[in-house]
This record gives structure tokens, sequence and C-alpha cells, in this order.
């Protein structure tokens, strides 16, 4: 039985060193210490033996199998470094490739425009409040003073749902919706999507407006003009003036159009501001008595004024894009600019 381990163990120790790969390493563990192993088979002939016999004995086989473990280990430590050593040298990595980004999205010009102008009203005390998009002919036009059939209603080119009820042309109806629930004092901010049936360069059947308003005993029109100069000053910096031409609009008397000085040619004139220096952002001015007098409210206790100011517009001024049409367009060459 000595013998047979003998020849067993010096067999394996061969076998072993000659072991060339991790599955020649695998293979002679199955073959020696495995269920069915040689090895183990040995063990399996204990039994039959004596007392005596069967202490001497196990003690040699008991070596054995710890000798070819053991030889079985450090042959597959010594092959493992090996294998990781010829592939560190044959497969190559350049550290230096740049990796694949994963491209990271950001807020469009027009969201960009409207939160830094709705922080800045924020910061002055006024409130956010939305309205209809799909807005009742009532608060569009009627409660505004544009009675059915008046000429002004032409300046606002409307899509309609029906007889009665219209795309929102401008963000003004929120002004009644927000007087018929609440008392003055009232200093309101609404921004949203308009509609008109209008598409050029300088016109987009979906654009954008911030409408504001302020309600109260002795609001004045200075009031107006001192806020708008101070938002104007944020957004297009100190150096940029404002002024004040009259208009008309049905629901606001006087009613004004606010200029400021061209923030490409600082004044002096160039193609932006058809070489006039100026150009026009937004329509405002007094709230008419007749739209308090729809919403409830004392026109002889209350003034206020109303302003509103198409974002688009801000955002090509502030970015100097020539054309309205690239923002709903979503060309990334575009978007990604900002
Ligand atoms: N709603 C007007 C428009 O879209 C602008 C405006 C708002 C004018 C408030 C005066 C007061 O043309």
């Amino acid at each position: 039985m000595h013998n047979d381990l003998d020849v067993i163990k010096s067999k394996a120790g061969e076998e072993i060193a000659s072991a060339s790969g991790l599955k020649d390493i695998h293979d002679l563990k199955v073959k020696y210490l495995g269920k069915k192993g040689l090895i183990t088979t040995q063990l399996k002939t204990l039994g039959a033996l004596s007392r005596e016999e069967k202490k001497e004995f196990g003690k040699v086989l008991n070596e054995c199998k710890n000798h070819i473990q053991d030889l079985l280990n450090k042959q597959e430590a010594i092959l493992k470094t090996s294998e990781l050593d010829i592939s560190l040298k044959t497969q190559n990595i350049d550290v230096t490739v740049p990796g694949s980004s994963v491209p990271f999205g950001h807020l469009h010009p027009v969201t960009l425009v409207f939160d830094e102008i709705i922080s800045i009203f924020l910061s002055l005390g006024f409130t956010v409040e939305e309205g209809p998009e799909i807005e009742e002919d009532f608060y569009n036009f009627e409660a505004l003073n544009f009675p059915k059939d008046h000429p002004a209603r032409d300046m606002q080119d409307t899509f309609f749902i029906c007889e009665d009820v219209v795309l929102r042309t401008h963000t003004s109806p929120v002004q009644v919706r927000v007087m018929e629930k609440n008392a003055p004092p009232l200093r309101v901010i609404a921004p949203g999507k308009v509609y008109r049936c209008d598409s050029d360069v300088s016109h987009i059947p979906m654009f954008h407006q911030l409408e504001g308003f302020m309600v109260d005993k002795n609001i004045r029109m200075t009031d107006l003009k001192g806020i708008l100069e101070l938002v104007v000053h944020r957004i297009f910096g100190p150096n940029t003036s404002i002024r004040l031409r009259p208009s008309f609009f049905p629901f606001t008397e006087p009613s004004v159009e606010i200029d400021i000085s061209c923030v490409i040619c600082k004044g002096s004139g160039c193609n932006v501001c058809q070489t006039t220096g100026w150009i026009e952002i937004l329509g405002a001015g007094m709230i008419n008595p007749r739209v308090y007098e729809k919403a409830g409210y004392d026109p002889d206790k209350y003034t206020g004024f109303a302003f509103g100011l198409g974002i688009e517009r801000v955002a090509m001024l502030k970015y100097g894009i020539n054309d309205v049409r690239l923002f709903p367009e979503n060309d990334m060459r575009f978007l990604k600019q900002f």
C-alpha cells in the first residue's frame, strides 16, 4: 500500500509541475483529490484495515493528501501570476483614449430666461399665478374690454376652439381671473404659453409671455416705470435705459409701449434696432377702470398697472438670436450653445 502511495505521490508531483494552465490544475485536483480521485479511493480502503494499520496508513495517507494539495496550491499561484503577466503584456490598453461620455441635457434658453425674470419679480415680492391656455372668450377678450366685433381683436390673430373658447392670445386674462378671486392689494406675475396664428422670423404660433400687475390704493405710472427699469437693469445691465411711448390696449388707459436702449449697438443705431437705437420689449399701462368693473373692484378706490413681456423677445436680445423660430425647432446645434 505504501508503495502504491509513493507511486501516486511522485506521479502527482510530476504532473503538477508540468501543468501549464489553470485548467490543468483543475483537472489534476479532480484526478487526485476529487470524489473519485486516486487519494480518495485510497481513503476508502481504510475501513477494511485493523486499528493499528488504520492509524499508521491513515497518517501517511493524510500527509500524502496534504502534500498534493500543497503542490496544487503553489502551482496554481504560479500559473495565475504568469497568466496575468501574459495578459498585461499582450492586451495593451491605451488609458489615454478619451472615454465615451454620457451627454448631459440642460434647460431650454426660454426656460433659462423665464427662470431669471421670475426670480427677479419674486425678489420684489410678486407672487406667481397661472391661468388656462384654453381660455373663454370672456376672459381673453370681453372682460379685458374687447367687445365682440371690436377692431382691436384683430391685433391678436386668434385660434378659435369654438365660438366662445380660444387658445389664449396673451396672459392678460389671468389679471381678471386673479381679481375675481382676490381682493387688493395684488402684486402678481403670470408666466405662460400664448398662441397666435402667425409665423415668420419674429413670430411663432406658440410663444411665452410674462404678465405682471399691481393693484392697490395710489398705484401710479411712476411705480410701473420704476419697477420695469429695475427689472431691465437686472436683465440687461445697469447702463440700459428705458423709454415709454404712448400706445393703445383696450384694457389699459393710458397705454404705453416700453423700449430699451439697443443692447447690441448701445443706442448708436444698428440693424437690430433699425438704426433707431431703441428696441420695443413690452406693452403696459394703467389698468382700465372697465376691467375693475368686470372683476368686481371699485374703480374709484383702486388703481394699478399691468404689463406683458415677451420671453422669446428678451431671450433673442440677451443671446443675440435673429430668428425666433429657432426656439421651438429643437435643433441640438442651436440648443447646445446655452
Ligand atoms: N397683453 C398685451 C399683448 O399681448 C400686452 C399687455 C399686457 C399690454 C398688459 C398692457 C398691459 O399684446
